[in-house]
């Protein structure tokens, strides 16, 4: 594995100023210009016995992935790009995708006053188009990857129409090391509740920035159904023709 980069000044300062909010994780962000994925990175430090709370943080991504095998194009200053080592204990495990999605959603608007929307498992919405999004990839360890947009300028033109980001939602340029700093203070402070036991206030939180989407209509196994709520390990409640089912894995198509 190359050697990380310098980190850049604003995100330094960013970080340094929010350190003493990290614990009770030990937050070590590492940078890199250019990486393909902060999943495999991060995934490598793991396998190597890295102790959880290391981030890798990267301008451009080359091979940047997405949920159910898509790819998530990342090229240099357009989003911010970043992957978290966790070692969660065994029950903490199914709430943690959700648990990140609240965290990105409050650091986003801790850092800028945006109050992003959740949408199941762990999009994050603002203005009705996606504005980040979370990759959980585990085994001993989990690898919780996350990518927030800033500049939809950046991206090529078919994924800027689908999607928004902070400088467009806002109208004004963005202090993207605040946004890195404030999600993972949330994150460390999301994952302490989550390993302390306290699985309710994370439940909570992500009902309360997903209610836009509860209630909705939505399309599961071909058949129209409504999203109802998540259950308290996490799953979505689908209401379809034989009652309310779970959902713990695979697509749903919101209607
Ligand atoms: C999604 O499909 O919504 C999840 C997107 C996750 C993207 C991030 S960017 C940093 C990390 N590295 C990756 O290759 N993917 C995640």
């Amino acid at each position: 594995m190359s050697q990380p980069d310098r980190l850049p000044h604003d995100i330094a300062d960013a970080l340094g100023r929010a350190a003493a909010r990290f614990a009770p994780l030990n937050v070590d962000v590492v940078w890199y210009d250019e990486v393909g994925s902060t999943n495999d990175l991060v995934a490598r430090l793991g396998e190597g016995g890295t102790p959880e709370g290391v981030v890798v943080v990267a301008d451009a991504q080359t091979a940047g992935r997405g949920r159910l095998g898509r790819t998530w194009v990342s090229p240099p200053a357009a989003g911010i790009y970043g992957s978290v080592l966790l070692r969660p204990s065994a029950t903490v495990v199914p709430l943690l995708t959700l648990a990140a999605g609240v965290a990105i959603a409050d650091g986003i608007e801790a850092a800028t006053g945006l109050s992003p929307v959740l949408k199941w498992p762990n999009d994050v919405f603002a203005g009705g188009r996606k504005l980040a999004g979370i990759l959980a990839e585990g085994g001993d360890f989990v690898v919780l990857g996350f990518g927030i947009n800033l500049r939809s300028g950046a991206f090529p033109s078919d994924i800027a129409a689908r999607v928004t980001s902070l400088e467009e939602e806002l109208g004004r340029p963005v202090d993207r090391g605040s946004v890195l700093a404030e999600c993972l203070v949330a994150l460390a402070a999301r994952y302490a509740a989550l390993q302390q036991g306290r699985r309710e206030t994370v439940l909570q939180a992500w009902r309360a920035r997903a209610g836009a989407f509860l209630g909705r209509p939505i399309e599961w196994q071909g058949a129209a159904a409504v999203a109802e709520g998540i259950a308290d390990d996490g799953a979505l409640l689908v209401r379809t023709d034989r009652g309310v089912e779970r959902v713990v894995a695979g697509e749903i198509r919101w209607v």
